[in-house]
């Protein structure tokens, strides 16, 4: 796996990102122009007159009603609040306005209170916190368009490599699409204040090379083979609230409250950027969510050692 990108505006690989880096370039180049004319004029001042020993007697000249300087510092202003909103108005229309080919990839994602259900309709896989997306060349050129929704709260939908932030609201449907140039692994961030784990909300968008990405989705989509040594875990993994909240294709297990634990090894990382997805650390979450993610909806189940050990035994193999 090529290395994780440190999230950064500034340094874009997909399309709507370049034209989100542009948008804020000219921003930045008319506010700093601003800036150094009025921190110029305040330095100046500063040098100029500072010095000067005060003497009451003196009055500074005093400057009443005058038309000309406040046309000017009224005009121009407005007019370069214009010029931001048009240009702003312009970048933002012009991604927006992309119609979703035929063949895109289509995702959708739901914000949870804490972490995030990954769907893909079409291809019929659904997993959890992990965006896996192929690269998009001249020759394929393949972007994903991605339906935003919430189940609870507002949430924030942003990669800032891959696109600008996007809500997640409950009753709302939001679109947004990416289309990576570069192979890679792109972190994102729930980015609207949703609750105690706000800041566990993480994202991660695996960027592969086509072929690559058609053995993810192939190995994606196989159900898990059920296997005479873990058959005690996955009856005790049945007989436990879990079912209630997990779903695992092929099995009982069908609940929707909580990430789909088909393919659960599969993913780096357990609550959504907690901790990584080891088997110690998975059995220490399922030990005890709350120590490991205080907040996280999923409750203790008060298994003793010989019931985890059967059910890591189970969970392990969920690759
Ligand atoms: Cu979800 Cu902040």
């Amino acid at each position: 796996m090529t290395p994780v990108q440190t999230p950064n505006i500034f340094a874009p690989v997909s399309t709507p990102a370049f034209a989100i880096r542009d948008l804020s370039f000219i921003v930045l180049a008319i506010t700093a122009a601003i800036f150094l004319i009025v921190a110029s004029f305040a330095v100046y001042t500063l040098i100029r007159f500072g010095r000067r020993p005060a003497n009451p007697e003196i009055e500074p000249a005093q400057v009443y009603g005058s038309t000309q300087i406040e046309l000017a510092w009224t005009v121009v202003p407005l007019l370069i609040v214009v010029v931001l909103f048009l240009v702003t108005a312009r970048y933002v229309y012009g991604i927006e306005r992309r119609a979703q080919p035929p063949d895109a990839l289509e995702i959708t994602v739901v914000g949870n209170q804490w972490w995030w259900d990954i769907r893909y309709p079409k291809l019929g896989i659904v997993t959890a916190n992990e965006i896996h997306v192929p690269v998009s060349d001249a020759a394929h050129p393949t972007p994903t368009f991605i339906t935003v929704k919430s189940v609870d709260v507002a949430h924030s939908f942003w990669v800032p490599q891959l696109v600008g932030k996007m809500d997640a609201i409950p009753n709302k449907i939001n679109r947004v699409w990416i289309e990576p140039h570069r192979v890679g692994t792109y972190v994102g961030q729930c980015a609207e204040y949703c609750g105690l784990q706000h800041a566990l909300m993480l994202l991660v968008v695996v960027v592969h090379p086509r072929d690559e990405f058609l053995t993810w989705v192939a190995a994606q989509q196989k159900a898990p083979v059920e296997q005479a040594a873990t058959k005690a875990g996955r009856q005790l993994f049945s007989s436990l609230a879990c079912i209630n909240c997990h779903s695992v294709r092929g099995t009982p297990s069908n609940g929707v409250f909580g990430p789909d634990l088909t393919h659960l090894m599969s993913r780096s990382t357990l609550g959504a950027g907690a901790v990584r997805n080891t088997p110690e650390n998975l059995r220490a979450w399922v030990k005890d969510p709350g120590a490991v993610k205080a907040g996280a909806l999923m409750p203790a189940m008060k298994l003793d050692d010989a019931e985890l050990d059967r059910l890591m035994a189970y969970l392990v193999t969920l690759r």
